[in-house]
């Protein structure tokens, strides 16, 4: 939709429309029309400090397809999307609707302490029917009881059976201060035997100087929204698996995780940017 078509969305009740927000920036980045003009202001600058933004963006939301696709493949049937964003195409229980064989049941619970986020996600569930499978929690994921004890969480997800925890692009929003590894650590330590942890981060490794100046002139930018940015290297991000195995192809770019599609000029340079892994509990 282009910027003249676009009309504003009221802004739910909680909702600071003076200071940019994480969600609605990325929601701008990927096309989405639940952004104001803080955001799209702030996106628009974002978008010159670092021009592989927008396609960093969509690497790591195709990624996020091709990991709920392979984890029902899997026969995982439950996901617990910590830091969820605001519904965009290809949500997670929009996947799981599409690749979920027939006659099967599986369940989905969204984490966004955003209100934009929580409340479009809200919307979207009872929108298109599908609340008794799919819910969301407005919680700071941080807080880990607040999460895995809503009422939500414990009536969809079975802690004894194998579940997917998503933690996609949310992890660079979690100081070093907040311990980021203790917290998955809290998520990693209640899932069964036969569980995955996914995680993908902004990363300045395996990038020229001058690129790794501009990733990090962007991810200070962000000081300015509701969500300050860091940037980390494998080395970081590998122990938050807790030894688990890594499934194939391991820790790699969002955009080379179990895809075949061949990437555009623009693609491949947005490539470095994005780290993903996912790691299995041993059964
Ligand atoms: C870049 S978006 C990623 C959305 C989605 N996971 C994806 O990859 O397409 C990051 C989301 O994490 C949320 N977020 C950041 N910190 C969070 C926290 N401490 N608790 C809950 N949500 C958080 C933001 O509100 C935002 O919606």
């Amino acid at each position: 939709m282009g910027e003249s078509q676009r009309s504003a969305p009221a802004a739910p009740e909680g909702v600071d429309v003076e200071k940019p927000s994480a969600a609605r920036i990325y929601d701008w980045y990927l096309g989405g029309d639940q952004n104001w003009a803080i955001d799209r202001e702030f996106g628009k600058r974002a978008v010159q400090l670092f021009p592989p933004i927008r396609d960093s963006t969509r690497q790591n939301r195709a990624f996020l397809g091709r990991l709920v696709k392979a984890a029902l493949d899997a026969g995982i049937r439950q996901f617990l999307d910590l830091g969820s964003g605001v519904p965009t195409v290809g949500n997670v229980h929009e996947l799981v609707r599409e690749h979920l064989p027939e006659g099967e049941r599986a369940t989905v619970v969204y984490v966004d302490y955003e209100p934009v986020a929580a409340a479009h996600a809200t919307v979207l569930l009872e929108r298109d029917g599908s609340t008794e499978w799919a819910g969301l929690v407005h919680a700071d994921l941080r807080d880990t009881d607040a999460v895995l004890r809503h009422r939500t969480t414990t009536e969809l997800i079975d802690f004894d059976q194998p579940v997917c925890l998503l933690m996609i692009a949310v992890l660079h929003f979690v100081g070093d201060e907040d311990k980021p590894g203790e917290i998955v650590a809290r998520y990693r330590n209640k899932l069964a035997p036969g569980s995955w942890l996914g995680i993908s981060h902004a990363t300045d490794e395996n990038v020229s100087a001058e690129d790794a100046a501009a990733l990090h002139e962007f991810a200070d930018s962000y000081a300015r929204t509701s969500n300050p940015m860091w940037v980390r290297q494998s080395a970081d991000i590998e122990p938050w698996f807790g030894g688990w195995p890594l499934i194939e192809p391991g820790l790699v770019s969002v955009a080379d995780w179990r895809s075949e599609a061949t990437l555009s000029p623009a693609g491949q340079r947005a490539r470095p940017f994005g780290i993903c892994g996912v790691a299995e509990r041993p059964r």
